[in-house]
């Protein structure tokens, strides 16, 4: 089993990119099925999820040609209506085809995602909003089969909470349809932004309100298109939790820095030196950390779910304890098991964080319990005194592209292994 082995204590160094983000890659990808042409999507990163998109856009007929970092999709003729059991597990976000599926096909086939590694993830708010929009769904052992008379009809959806694969459906599902579709209460990432323009690039009529409304003027048909994915501002903030951590001054190039904007105070908070450029944001760390004392993982604009494990291990460090909250999951602390091997001090009292910096780390066998978890485990180990070897790396490589060769350009001994 592939292990990353890393020697830490080295300072990092120099400037490093990000690439595309994942979080816009899979729904773009699955976006792509309602364009009925070549569509020629630039930026997407080379990860094992977007593997698997790319396997379920070729089972439903597709044709997919990987260019270096471009995907050129031909979704002129699709076949299939189905996601096999297999490649529906393959990534949890698959749940996504479905309002693509039924609006080519007005028949779809799949299974619900289950449960994963950070808790149980239901797609009650998904099939219920696709229901509202005409969507005939009957659930029967894990398998969803659904169909649409005539094509999805617009209509008004308020979301309970603001989920953004919900979010993307209703999306997805209406931007070929019948009527206007106004959503209260979307989500506001990033991502959901870069969704509505590659299907407005397609010629569909979406308008993404800062005020978490989105409105969906459905049209007859779409076409193929030429787009660039956003940064992964996940990615990013793990590079700067590794700078953090580790030590040293580094340029953290294509970035979009108004997406950063919920984690920067937090590096600000405990110590770090930032300078936001156009494109880029430098981070120094050169004196011990302050402790963080109020992350709180929200929807966007809040601090994202998605970088509290890369933030944890940095606060694992700092001169005082720390204070982290999980709003979104339930179950996205599995980490600190592993952050303790590192020698960190962690208590969990239901969905708080508290971590009571140490001095050192010391470099331990750990495994990777889910793709974030796995990432602040490397940021913990870049830390550490000694070498660290982190099994379970298929987590990781759900999420980084070559996280090894990447934060080796940067200074850091790290190295993948066996
Ligand atoms: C997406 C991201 C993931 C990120 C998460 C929250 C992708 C591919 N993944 O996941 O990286 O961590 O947003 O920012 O974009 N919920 C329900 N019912 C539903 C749907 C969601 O109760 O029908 C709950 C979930 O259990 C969770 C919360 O809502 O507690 C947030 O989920 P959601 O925003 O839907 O996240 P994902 O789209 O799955």
């Amino acid at each position: 089993m592939d292990k990353i082995i890393v020697n830490g204590g080295n300072r990092l160094g120099g400037e490093i990119s990000v690439h595309g983000a994942k979080n816009s890659s899979l729904p773009i990808l699955a976006a792509t099925l309602l364009a009925e042409g070549e569509c020629v999507i630039h930026n997407c990163p080379d990860l094992t999820d977007v593997r698997a998109a790319c396997d379920i856009l070729r089972y439903l007929g597709c044709k997919v040609k990987k260019e270096g970092s471009t995907l050129v999709v031909d979704s002129s003729i699709i076949s299939k209506w189905d996601i096999p059991e297999g490649l529906m597990h393959e990534m949890r976000s698959s749940i996504v085809f479905l309002g693509p599926i039924l609006s080519r096909m007005h028949k779809a086939r799949l299974y619900t995602p289950g449960g994963c590694e950070i808790g149980l993830r239901p797609i009650d708010l998904h099939l219920s909003s696709l229901r509202m929009l005409g969507a005939h769904i009957r659930e029967s052992h894990g398998e969803l089969i659904c169909r649409i008379d005539k094509g999805f009809r617009g209509s008004n959806i308020t979301l309970s909470f603001p989920s953004v694969g919900a979010t993307e459906n209703i999306i997805l599902a209406c931007a070929v349809s019948e009527g206007v579709t106004n959503i209260f209460n979307a989500a506001r990432e990033p991502e959901i932004a870069d969704l509505a323009d590659f299907l407005n690039k397609c010629g569909a009529r979406i308008k993404t309100g800062t005020d978490g409304t989105v409105t969906v003027e459905g049209v007859s048909s779409l076409h193929g298109c030429e787009h660039r994915i956003i940064p992964d501002r996940i990615t990013a903030a793990t590079y700067m939790s590794a700078v953090a951590t580790a030590g040293g001054e580094v340029l953290i190039k294509d970035i979009v820095p108004m997406h950063m904007k919920p984690v920067i105070s937090v590096f600000e908070e405990s110590g770090c030196r930032i300078n936001m450029g156009r494109d880029s944001v430098k981070i120094r760390k050169t004196e011990r950390l302050k402790p963080v004392r109020n992350v709180r993982t929200m929807p966007y604009p809040g601090f994202p779910t998605d970088a509290q494990a890369p933030v944890m291990a940095m606060t694992a460090l700092a001169d005082g304890t720390s204070v982290i909250v999980e709003n979104i999951f339930e179950s996205r602390f599995k980490h600190v098991p592993q952050l303790i091997r590192l020698g960190s001090a962690i208590k969990i009292e239901g969905r708080v964080a508290l971590i009571d910096g140490v001095e050192r780390l010391y470099g331990a066998k750990v495994c990777a319990p889910d793709l974030r978890g796995g990432s602040a485990l490397v940021v913990a180990a870049l830390g550490a005194e000694g070498r660290s070897e982190i099994s379970g790396t298929n987590h990781i490589d759900r999420g980084y592209e070559k996280i090894e060769e990447s934060l080796r350009k940067i200074g850091a001994d790290i190295r993948r292994g066996v």
